[in-house]
């Protein structure tokens, strides 16, 4: 799904040439991140599992003349290979001054069901590659004298969304994340903030879970008629990158319609 920059979309000058590595941004919304941020002429680095979809993004960004992203195959609930990739990415393009938490996965299961592992498992996926991942980047944003942090929330728990509680407490976990880290962060200048989607048309989404009772209860719950499309949420994260938020930290900025 190609989510080529809308004419009248902004420009943000701040963002030509800054380095962006960006968790699971081979598909859905944070392949949107990767090429609005590509559109922007900055530099993005990711990871993700999904081989063939991640070649496809980056062939399509280097095919309409941005810089080429760079990526690597790797799975997130290894922390040690999530740290050995930033540190390849680091070592091959320099300082990171913007790291987007995106990845996760909302697979269904219920309480019932849950067993220690599964928990950590879906720990392992929803919520320890956020930490570890800014633990790795700080330094060079450290060294480059500031940065920006995007951590990927979600309403789902906030409306009480059910079918998911082990995700659930993890994506509620985010805003922890953020506030517990804007204190000590902000003191070299960087800044760390949520950004909180509602229910956004992915093909992942529309595939699994867009029934006719999902139609009728986006339209019930949302204030604004239109479906959220994963650009409406890279919108928000290019704007917390760029130097217009250059004051706001640890903040939820939520982008669901009106629904929450
Ligand atoms: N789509 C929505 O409606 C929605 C709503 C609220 C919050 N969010 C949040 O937005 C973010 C992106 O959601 P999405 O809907 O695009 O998700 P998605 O499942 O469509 O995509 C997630 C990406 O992460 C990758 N990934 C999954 N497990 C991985 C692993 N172990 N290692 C490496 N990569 C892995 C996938 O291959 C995929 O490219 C998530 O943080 C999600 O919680 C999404």
């Amino acid at each position: 799904m190609s989510t080529s920059i809308p004419p009248a979309m902004a420009r943000y000058p701040s963002l030509a040439g800054k380095r962006v590595f960006v968790t699971g941004g081979g598909t859905g919304i944070g392949a949107a991140i990767v090429e609005a941020f590509a559109q922007q002429s900055a530099q993005v680095a990711f990871v993700d599992l999904a081989e063939a979809e991640s070649q496809a993004l980056v062939d399509r960004i280097t095919a309409a003349g941005h810089t080429p992203p760079w990526w690597q195959l790797c799975d997130v609930r290894d922390v040690a290979a999530l740290q050995q990739s930033i540190a390849q990415a680091v070592q091959e393009l320099g300082d990171f001054s913007t790291a987007v938490n995106n990845v996760a996965r909302d697979d269904r299961h219920t309480m019932e069901s849950v067993t220690p592992e599964y928990w950590d498992e879906r720990m392992a996926v929803n919520q320890r590659p956020a930490f570890f991942t800014i633990q790795s980047l700080v330094p060079g944003m450290k060294r480059l004298g500031g940065g920006s942090v995007i951590n990927l929330g979600s309403t789902g728990w906030q409306t009480k969304g059910a079918g998911f509680p082990c995700y659930a407490v993890a994506k509620s976990s985010v805003n922890g994340l953020t506030r517990g880290l804007a204190k000590s962060l902000g003191e070299h200048r960087i800044r760390i903030n949520t950004v909180s989607p509602g229910w956004v048309m992915t093909e992942r989404q529309i595939k699994l879970w867009l029934d006719a009772e999902g139609e009728k209860s986006l339209h019930q719950n949302q204030c604004l008629p239109d479906k959220l499309q994963a650009l409406d949420i890279a919108r928000m994260v290019l704007f917390l990158a760029s130097d217009e938020s250059a004051m706001c930290t640890a903040q939820e900025f939520t982008v669901d319609a009106g629904w929450s």
